[in-house]
């Protein structure tokens, strides 16, 4: 595709914000590489900017906690100016992003979205689960995160659904949320999976109990995914089952 013809699509013009995967650059789509080659400015957290630092062409802008208001204003500034400017995020956009999603759009008025693949979709990869039976929840949370945390502790004891809860560095890690879970009634003995890293170097996985988990005294990476498997017997095939009915 043109890059005439990418600008077409994308009119009006806006702010791009662009899911770059969840950390190897093979997990971009196709997509998300050419606005990040086409744009005049691409901006984002460093961590996340490094995925894709090959593709830059245009200017790099990197974001932090304490200049992403005035980098932002400024972003803004560029792109009434009449530039192609690009902002990554990790995974998909539409997955724990609302926050960064927020910001820009005050700054920079509503933004073009261009999915990538999140870290939740490669979690359910590793785990053998259906997405459709699979519940997604984030502690990355704008107002507190006393209400996720009882909606998951609702959703464990029903056992109906997977889970996938994403922890929130630092303050709320995997231990914890095994902690919360034994707190609310879970089982002990419930099985319970962390992937670190997905897909990047030292990617690992450790398949463990609720027990375990909330009396681990290991160091978590800021790139945590829990995996709660659904705790219904699975062990009757389908034809079984339809027979009972
Ligand atoms: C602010 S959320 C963004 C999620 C992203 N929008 C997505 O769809 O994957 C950041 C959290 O996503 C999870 N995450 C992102 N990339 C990951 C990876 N490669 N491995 C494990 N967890 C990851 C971690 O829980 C991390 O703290």
């Amino acid at each position: 595709m043109s890059t005439d013809k990418l600008k077409q699509e994308t009119a009006p013009h806006r702010v791009i914000l662009v899911g770059v995967g969840p950390g190897d650059p093979e997990y971009l789509t196709v997509r998300a590489v050419r606005e990040i080659a086409a744009a005049d400015v691409v901006a984002g957290f460093a961590t996340v900017l490094a995925v894709v630092e090959q593709l830059i062409i245009g200017q790099g802008m990197v974001l932090t906690y304490s200049n992403q208001e005035e980098q932002l204003a400024e972003l803004a500034r560029m792109h009434t100016a009449g530039k192609h400017c690009v902002v990554c995020c990790y995974g998909d956009l539409n997955f724990s992003a609302q926050e960064l999603i927020a910001r820009v759009e005050r700054h920079c008025g509503k933004v073009e979205r261009v999915s990538g693949i999140s870290s939740v979709q490669v979690a359910c990869a590793r785990a053998a689960l259906a997405m459709d039976e699979t519940l997604f929840f984030t502690l990355h949370a704008r107002e507190g995160i006393m209400e996720a945390q009882k909606e998951i502790v609702a959703a464990a004891l029903t056992g109906k659904r997977n889970l996938i809860i994403l922890p929130l560095p630092w303050s709320f890690m995997p231990p914890q949320i095994a902690a919360m879970l034994l707190q609310g009634g879970i089982e002990g003995e419930r099985p319970i999976i962390v992937y670190q890293k997905l897909t990047l170097l030292g990617e690992s996985q450790r398949r463990t109990t609720v027990q375990q988990l909330a009396e681990s005294q290991d160091e978590f990476s800021d790139l945590s995914i829990i995996v709660l498997p659904h705790s219904l017997d699975t062990s009757r095939t389908a034809d079984e089952k339809a027979s009972n009915l």
